[in-house]
């Protein structure tokens, strides 16, 4: 069955990599827009029995990454492929994953079914903000992680006494994951969210005293979390200088100008969703290898075991 690989508008140049380290040329498509701003997808190359792989992470513009997407899929569908397989590195809207309030939308589980409605058969994500959105899809979810990268890139940078810090409870499987990688201990931050824009840090769990802070999340958008966190950490000892690990770089709203104020001496994120230049140390740190050697284990029907996020 051949390979064929197509990408999205969300990120060209990280679909490019994988690509080339699969040894094989992106699969040409035409996305354009009409008048009245719907999108039109036609792919360019024959895929009739191939084995498709979308790559296209759902980052802002979310609706419009998205609509791309599920066009790239309806059209593969349309074209007779035998396998349709979506490389969602980062995959928008999970945070919405239950209704906080009352009368709302649940929007990762709408967005899961029409996922698996616009054709696609298997979704290869990284990170996700949760590890129970699994269930939330009825098609198979391979989700794998980025942590083992993000902490060997973290390492040379570490400070003699530094402590590995959940921003909030959601994020306590995760920095164990740094921890124990990294053989660090581990602190947690009590986080309560007031609105999409603003949190509040209450309290820090674990012994931080004189320790520099590697903080460490999924997700960083508008920046409220770290530097709600950040300013917790000091307020309850911490030390030296803040180190932070996020395997999705958002950087929305206010985001720049919180991180740029708090003095983070480097920031480690993976290029999920383009990186963009900020006046910060950034290290980005590529998931193209990760992502075109999961590809070619499912192209070949072998084990993705190792590669998986796991608590
Ligand atoms: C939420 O629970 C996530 O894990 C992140 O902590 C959060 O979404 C980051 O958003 P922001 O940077 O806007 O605080």
């Amino acid at each position: 069955m051949e390979l064929s690989l197509f990408a999205g508008s969300a990120n060209p140049s990280l679909a490019e990599s994988v690509a080339e380290r699969l040894g094989v040329a992106l699969r040409s498509r035409a996305l354009t827009r009409f008048p009245d701003t719907e999108l039109r997808v036609e792919l360019k190359a024959t895929v009739r029995g191939h084995d498709v792989y979308l790559i296209q992470p759902t980052g802002p513009p979310v609706d419009e990454h998205l609509m791309d997407l599920m066009l790239m899929a309806d059209a593969s569908r349309r074209a007779g492929v035998h396998r349709l397989t979506a490389v969602i590195p980062y995959l928008g809207y999970a945070r919405q994953d239950r209704r906080v309030t009352g009368r709302e939308s649940v929007g990762a589980r709408l967005i899961a079914d029409l996922i698996a409605a616009s054709g696609i058969e298997r979704v290869v994500a990284v990170d996700l903000h949760t590890a129970a959105l699994e269930a939330v899809f009825s098609i198979p979810l391979e989700h794998l992680s980025a942590v083992p990268l993000l902490a060997e890139a973290l390492r040379p940078h570490l400070p003699r006494q530094a402590v590995v810090v959940a921003p909030d409870l959601g994020a306590v499987k995760l920095a164990r994951r740094y921890a124990r990688i990294l053989d660090l201990p581990m602190a947690i931050v009590h986080k309560t969210r007031i609105s999409a824009e603003r949190v509040e840090a209450s309290g820090v769990v674990g012994d931080v005293q004189g320790r520099s802070p590697v903080i460490v999340d999924d997700m960083i958008s508008t920046g409220g979390t770290i530097e709600a966190a950040h300013q917790a950490l000091f307020a309850a000892g911490c030390a030296g200088d803040a180190l932070v690990a996020s395997t999705h770089g958002l950087f929305t709203g206010p985001a720049l100008e919180r991180l740029t104020a708090l003095g983070i001496k480097a920031l480690f994120t993976t290029d999920s969703l383009v990186v963009r230049a900020m006046p910060l140390a950034i290290h980005p740190v590529g998931l193209a290898p990760m992502l075109a050697e999961a590809i070619k284990r499912l192209h070949e029907g072998r084990s993705l075991s190792d590669l998986l996020a796991r608590e």
